[in-house]
């Protein structure tokens, strides 16, 4: 049996007796640069290095980084995939290459590791316009013995590393390390390609030596640098002949203790098994969150709504496995006073806080859901009644079957159902979700509370005077437009730059000419009478019942909100800031009218 304390060493002196310097680890959570939230690979911090800048520590380095990656969040429940991991990494800056990267990974696997070369699988890049087929590895693989039908030539979307929205940054064609979690292929095909789950990605050696620019084209680097990750918990289920990585002594605890309270044993009813994954597995990235150096809670914008997901998910699973969510706290605790203590002290330090914060959304879902609940019978009610009523009208009338983004919106913002709860509650009823309009809501809203943000940080100096005109013309154009085709239409996003406006709304047809016409002499025409634009500040419940609109969702009846009013024309919850007087803004001209995604238009327009 090999421990994670053990592997952590291991790999450490592997590389250090080969030249590297253990750089040690940095914090969890992205530090804006790349606009990645979490650090999700230990390359992160590295990136300045990778593109050419000198390290103070030298060229070859190693280090054992936590990484969180929710993107495989719903893979998490089987026996492979966590949200957080600790990738074990070494690097070359511009030092070695292609031949004592694929020796010394090869070596540390079946020399250290003790893995059976004839079962090592590997897969290299196949080449495209950007870069080449990279023989060059897959030769040294075939030298070191891998057998030839255990290299495979790969795709892009396969072996080539980068971080994915990001532009500036190295990256690569890469080497994946595969290994069998047991040898019983599930058909006579069943390789490295097979989605059956008995190949695992161990590690990956990526060849660091281009970098991303805009338009997914790449140039070359200066330095041919070596970025490897190696996954430690994954590598402790191989080297402990495991075939689960929840049976390693990272998880091991926490599985029997939610054993124990749920009466339930591991690994024979699958539903179960997969709720103690869940609950561990998220429990284990919350605590790593929360306890890190610059540790956040849980929230409802950005890294801090991530981590609510990921407790409340956690705290469903315990619902289906029967135990009462505070199990989290217990399991939180073995993982901060017996498995992490040695390697991540600060977590004991910050023990009672994490606990506490984890206990408070614990209470906190509990009491939403309750109310929530109530709110989702009702959208379920309303379009019973609408599908009867509809049913009973047309006979040949298609009952609804879907919840509308808005509802499921407001469930999230106003009783912070995360979506997948909406989509589970809505399955168990045989109905669906709309999704892309959750996601535009979510999009609206954040645009709005940056807006508000921004606003209330630096007012006008925050904005130029062109863009605050920008702003106060797309009041006066929502205004027009739901004149002209009624409340029901709302901004679904909205974009101002020095040159224009961009507007999104949802109309179900393409706008003619005329309604063109006619919607750009209704803001003429507000221009021209030189109205002056009003800003009041009343509490939220009270602008609503005076007419008040807007994509601005309150947390509460009582909030204090700022309201724009145009005299007769319009009347918005805003963040501001906008114009004076109407008279201000010139001349309007729209310049483009297209369709921006389903049911949801898109105007382009300008001011001179
Ligand atoms: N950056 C590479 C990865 O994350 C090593 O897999």
């Amino acid at each position: 049996m090999i421990t994670s304390k053990e592997l952590r060493e291991k790999w450490i002196k592997f590389y250090e007796e080969r030249g590297h310097v253990n750089i040690g680890a940095v914090s969890l959570i992205g530090d804006g640069t790349t606009g990645v939230m979490f650090n999700v690979a230990g390359m992160q911090p590295l990136m300045p290095y990778l593109l050419g800048k000198k390290h103070p520590m030298g060229t070859k380095l190693c280090n054992v980084q936590g990484c969180v990656r929710t993107v495989d969040i719903d893979s998490v429940g089987d026996a492979t995939h966590f949200t957080f991991f600790e990738m074990m990494g070494n690097w070359s800056l511009g030092d070695y290459f292609k031949k004592e990267k694929t020796r010394w990974s090869f070596e540390l696997l079946t020399e250290v590791f003790g893995f059976d070369k004839e079962k090592i699988c590997s897969t290299v890049f196949e080449g495209n316009d950007a870069a080449p087929r990279d023989e060059e590895t897959a030769g040294y693989l075939k030298e070191l013995g891998i057998k030839p039908e255990n290299i495979f030539y790969l795709d892009k979307s396969n072996n080539w590393w980068e971080l994915e929205g990001t532009v500036g940054t190295p990256c690569g064609p890469d080497n994946e390390w595969f290994y069998p979690r047991h040898d019983n292929p599930c058909c006579d095909t069943c390789d490295v390609n097979c989605d059956c789950g008995r190949y695992v990605e161990i590690g990956n050696d990526v060849y660091m030596q281009y970098k991303k620019l805009e338009g997914g084209k790449y140039t070359e680097l200066e330095n041919k640098n070596v970025d490897t990750g190696f996954g430690l918990d994954r590598l402790l289920l191989f080297l402990n002949g495991l075939d689960d990585g929840y049976k390693t002594d990272l998880f091991i605890g926490a599985i029997n203790h939610l054993e124990s309270v749920s009466g339930k044993e591991y690994g024979k009813d699958e539903d179960a098994t997969k709720a103690m994954r869940i609950i561990a597995d998220h429990t284990r990235t919350a605590v790593m969150l929360i306890g890190d150096r610059n540790g956040i809670t849980p929230s409802n914008t950005g890294a801090g709504y991530i981590l609510r997901r990921l407790l409340r998910r956690a705290i469903r699973y315990c619902k289906n496995l029967g135990v009462d969510a505070t199990v989290m706290c217990d399991v939180a605790k073995i993982f901060i006073e017996k498995i992490y203590d040695e390697a991540y002290p600060l977590l004991v330090e910050k023990e009672d806080y994490i606990l506490d914060e984890i206990l408070k959304e614990i209470k906190k879902f509990e009491a939403t859901l309750a109310a929530g609940l109530k709110e989702f019978d009702k959208c379920i009610i309303g379009m019973e009644r609408k599908n009867a009523f509809m049913k009973e009208k047309d006979p040949s009338y298609i009952p609804e079957t879907m919840i509308s983004g808005k509802q499921a919106f407001r469930l999230y913002d106003t009783f912070g159902y995360p979506l997948e709860l909406t989509i589970e509650l809505a399955a168990e009823k045989g109905l669906t979700v709309d999704e892309a309009g959750f996601n535009e809501a979510f999009k609206a809203h954040q645009e709005l509370s940056k807006a508000q943000a921004q606003a209330a940080k630096g007012g006008l100096t925050e904005q130029s005077e062109t863009t605050i005109k920008y702003h106060t013309a797309t009041h006066i154009m929502l205004a027009g437009l739901r004149k002209m085709f009624g409340t029901g239409t709302e901004q679904k996003g909205s974009n101002i730059t020095e040159e224009r406006l961009r507007f999104d709304f949802n109309l179900d047809h393409k706008m003619t000419p005329e309604e063109l016409a006619e919607l750009e002499n209704f803001v003429n025409d507000v221009i021209a009478k030189g109205i002056d634009v009003v800003k009041t500040e009343e509490k939220y419940s009270d602008a609503v019942a005076a007419g008040a609109y807007g994509v601005f969702n309150a947390d509460s009846d009582d909030q204090i909100v700022s309201i724009y009013t145009i005299d007769g024309v319009d009347k918005q919850i805003c963040g501001g800031p906008h114009v004076k007087n109407t008279k201000e803004l010139g001349t309007f001209k729209i310049k483009k009218e297209e369709s921006s995604s389903s049911g949801i238009r898109r105007i382009k327009a300008v001011l001179k």
